[in-house]
């Protein structure tokens, strides 16, 4: 669960609006005076993830607007100095540990707030300034919060490595979070990869995670209503672990705290789905070559190989281009399915003619040899499976 959360969620219309629509900085500022979420509203989102299934959360600990959600000796522009009168950092971490979530950390780089924070492009003195206060407020982070699982930068406008010392400010990082895993966006590649939006593994066996929204926004945004399904949640999660890498679903709390309903509904039939579906996600994430079918596509463990159908035919469905010979065919809770396999097409029999799960049923195969599903463009069955 990736949680975006900041004084923008005050004026509903995404994280960016400071810049989007020029808001001068004193103007914005006020912001922080009248930002007073409810008490520990962490607790319903760490309920919520949990209930979804997630095992890790990432807050914004500070957006590009510069507002640290968490209490500073470095700057007064703070959660625990302004309105909301609390650490709220504090707040997600208390409530991370009580569901037993690893804890990530979200923080850009980029400051519209700090004096510095464009300036240091061009002046020195200015960088030097604006860098001793990044890697400060990164060690008070990393610092007073016990075990950190993930460091998760974000933006690195203006300057390139060099300019923010990416290398020491991990080394220092890990120094004081040994198990820590950091992501890609400080400039340096680090542990895994990022992609946003979209959901495309990374080159050379990295780790990576994708990170997507439940409508367009990160930020609260409650006048975007383009609001996706559990279905294309349940999704995402095949093709991530297909890919062997992570997703990153996020939640943009209301000023209060509040999980938007749409988001909630979206994570509760999910986490409903996983609590059956669970391990045909978590543990199998080996890769197998596979093409576009209109009814599915597979996730795979070793030998098994698991069909995941969002598009349910009816009593018969067949599934071409399956190069390995199949053993056995099941629902996951156990049910035999029958099948027969002429070459390079396998048709499953007899089956119920409504989907028995509506966000994608799965179907367990076992399988002799190496899992592969290849079709190609031609139209002859490949006696060679
Ligand atoms: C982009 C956006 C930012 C959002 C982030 C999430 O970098 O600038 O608003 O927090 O993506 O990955």
């Amino acid at each position: 669960m990736f949680i975006h959360w900041g004084l923008y969620a005050q004026l509903g219309r995404q994280e960016w609006v400071m810049n989007r629509e020029r808001i001068p900085v004193d103007e914005y500022e006020k912001l922080a005076d009248t930002w007073k979420p409810k008490p520990m509203a962490a607790r319903d989102w760490a309920k919520l993830a949990k209930e979804a299934g997630c095992r890790y959360m990432v807050m914004t600990t500070k957006h590009h607007e510069g507002f640290c959600l968490f209490d500073s000796e470095l700057t007064d522009y703070n959660a625990a100095k302004c309105g909301p009168g609390r650490d709220l950092v504090a707040e997600y971490v208390e409530a991370a540990r009580e569901q037993d979530l690893r804890i990530g950390f979200y923080y850009s780089l980029m400051d519209w707030h700090h004096p510095d924070g464009a300036r240091c492009a061009k002046d020195e003195d200015a960088r030097r300034r604006f860098v001793d206060y990044t890697h400060g407020l990164v060690r008070e982070l990393c610092t007073n919060y016990g075990k950190l699982d993930i460091m998760w930068y974000d933006m690195n406008w203006p300057l390139d490595v060099e300019g923010w010392e990416s290398e020491k400010m991990n080394a220092m990082v890990r120094e004081l979070q040994p198990e820590i895993i950091i992501n890609n966006r400080s400039g340096l590649p680090e542990d895994f990869g990022t992609p946003e939006q979209h959901i495309t593994a990374e080159e050379g066996n990295r780790m990576w995670e994708a990170c997507m929204t439940t409508n367009d926004s990160w930020g609260y945004t409650p006048i975007d209503k383009n609001w996706k399904t559990a279905g294309e949640v349940v999704g995402m999660l095949r093709q991530v672990a297909a890919g062997g890498g992570n997703l990153l679903l996020n939640i943009g709390p209301t000023p209060e705290g509040d999980v938007p309903p749409e988001t909630a509904a979206i994570f509760q039939q999910v986490g409903k789905w996983l609590a059956k579906y669970g391990p045909t996600i978590y543990d199998a994430t080996d890769p197998m070559p596979q093409e576009y079918l209109t009814t599915g596509a597979f996730t795979r463990k070793g030998q098994t190989i698991y069909f995941h159908c969002n598009r349910w035919p009816g009593k018969e469905l067949a599934i071409g281009g399956l190069r390995n010979e199949v053993l056995a065919a099941r629902f996951f809770d156990g049910k035999q399915i029958e099948f027969t396999q002429q070459a390079d097409r396998l048709v499953l029999h007899s089956l119920p003619a409504e989907a028995p799960d509506p966000l994608a049923t799965v179907i367990e195969l076992e399988v002799s040899g190496e899992p592969r599903q290849e079709l190609g463009a031609g139209c002859v069955l490949l006696d060679e499976i």
